[in-house]
């Protein structure tokens, strides 16, 4: 993993305190290191709006660093890291403070890779202060957080004006479930094994459900969730993602460009969802208080700062539909919500019958094949068939079995890379083909802007579930 040596670069990462930086950036930057995937002169810039001293901020990535990951930290390696990690404040309002970072960059001819992971309607401030600094010269990489803007509209707004500082190609618009080891290996499953290419379509596939479903709350986050939502949070995004790898043609080249225009097409082929569907394929939930683990948890109107007024929703559910050749038919379920039992990620696909049940006498009811692939937390692909039960006078006695291959186990893998440390190092290495395509982005807005103009429109009902909901 030594290729990345010859390069220098810098980090900058806005937002540095924030539960981006301290929840998936911080581990990723530690994987990197503890793989010798980072450079031993560079700096990672830390920025933040609050004034801690350089020590006090390393102690408290530290501790978060132990709270975020469920590995133990070797010391040598965090030490190490540590030592490139450099916070100042600026107040991002005031141009002139960015004089500061210039101060810590050394060398402006290195590939400066900077990290918005901050509220995007933030993201103007940095670009022109970024400008005032000369920070925005060719060999400046911009990545940034979704989502941007919180419609069409103000995704549009918000990148014509990082578009005045920054080249299309400069930007690199992040979804990191584009960058999770099993999304990736959607690709290889499709598209290299004869056994799933010619049964993808209609014909032989009954439904998809794509389920992300998270233990976590907010976690603190009030101000950006409650204006955002799970919609714009989840599905305009990771799940529409997954929906445009899982539906896609195979590309005639596997390249980045020839990817996306698969992807645009699939986008380009959702049906909208309009007044007289929207209460049919949708439904919206919020959690209330509950148990998770044996812990009492408060409901989303009691967090930290709320409004108990909010209609937020924090589960969501949609029935989509792709109206081409190969798909026209076939419900794909979107099912995403906080707050429920278990963290899991999951695409299920339910393939169709037989025509006929030959062993009816045996077992009446014959259930779907299925695919399950789990994306997280444990990874593995599992597919269910019928099968007889052995036995020795040749009963038919027949049962659904899971074939089971188990990632972690079959290539000895104690831990998966995260999407973030994947993601990092295609930005090093200046490739975008796990990186989201601007329009693919504005069509995912225009999709989802009409779901939620139509829950205004029809006053859509919040249902209310209790934390620690099981589905
Ligand atoms: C982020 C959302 O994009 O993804 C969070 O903003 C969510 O609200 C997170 O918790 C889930 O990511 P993962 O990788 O933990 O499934």
């Amino acid at each position: 993993m030594k290729i990345f040596k010859n390069k220098f670069y810098d980090f900058l990462i806005f937002g540095a305190n924030g539960d981006l930086t301290k929840r998936k950036l911080l581990p990723a930057l530690y994987n990197l290191e503890k793989n010798n995937c980072l450079n031993n002169n560079e700096n990672i810039i830390c920025i933040g709006r609050i004034n801690l001293s350089n020590k006090k901020y390393i102690n408290n990535m530290y501790k978060s660093l132990i709270n975020f990951v469920d590995y133990k930290i070797d010391i040598k390696i965090w030490k190490k890291l540590s030592k490139k990690l450099l916070f100042i404040n600026v107040n991002i309002n005031n141009i002139k403070e960015f004089i500061k970072i210039k101060k810590l960059i050394n060398n402006y001819d290195k590939i400066i890779i900077s990290y918005f992971a901050v509220p995007s309607n933030i993201f103007e401030n940095i670009c022109k202060g970024l400008s005032y600094i000369n920070l925005n010269h060719k060999n400046v990489r911009i990545i940034v957080e979704k989502p941007i803007g919180n419609s069409l509209n103000t995704f549009k707004i918000i990148n014509n004006k990082i578009n005045k500082f920054f080249k299309e190609k400069q930007i690199f618009y992040i979804d990191h479930y584009l960058g999770k080891e099993m999304v990736l290996n959607l690709f290889i499953l499709r598209f290299s094994n004869i056994l799933f290419l010619n049964i993808w379509n209609n014909n032989f596939i009954e439904s998809i459900h794509i389920n992300v479903y998270e233990k976590i709350g907010i976690e603190g986050r009030w101000n950006y969730f409650d204006k955002i939502g799970q919609t714009r949070d989840m599905v305009q995004n990771h799940l529409l993602q997954l929906l445009t790898i899982i539906a896609m043609k195979p590309p005639n080249i596997f390249n980045s460009k020839n990817i996306k225009k698969e992807k645009i097409k699939i986008l380009k082929s959702l049906r909208k969802i309009n007044i007289y569907s929207i209460k049919k394929n949708t439904i919206k939930g919020q959690y209330i208080n509950g148990i998770i683990e044996n812990k009492k948890v408060p409901g989303y109107l009691e967090e930290l700062d709320s409004n108990v007024n909010s209609k937020t929703e924090t589960f969501v559910s949609i029935r989509a539909y792709i109206d081409n050749f190969q798909w026209m038919g076939v419900p794909f379920y979107l099912n995403t919500g906080k707050r429920l039992i278990n963290k899991k990620s999951e695409i299920i696909i339910y393939f169709k019958k037989p025509a006929v049940n030959l062993f009816k006498k045996y077992i009446n009811y014959l259930p779907n094949n299925k695919l399950i692939i789990n994306l997280q937390p444990k990874e593995s692909i599992n597919i269910n068939i019928i099968n007889k039960i052995p036995n020795l006078n040749h009963k038919l006695i027949l049962k659904e079995i899971n074939l089971k291959f188990d990632y972690k186990k079959i290539f000895n893998y104690k831990y998966i890379y995260d999407s973030y440390e994947c993601l990092l190092l295609e930005v090093i290495n200046n490739r975008k083909y796990l990186f989201v395509d601007k329009k693919e982005i504005e069509l995912s807005w225009l999709w989802i802007d009409n779901i939620i103009n139509f829950w205004k429109i029809n006053n859509q009902k919040l249902y209310k579930y209790h934390s620690g909901l099981s589905l």
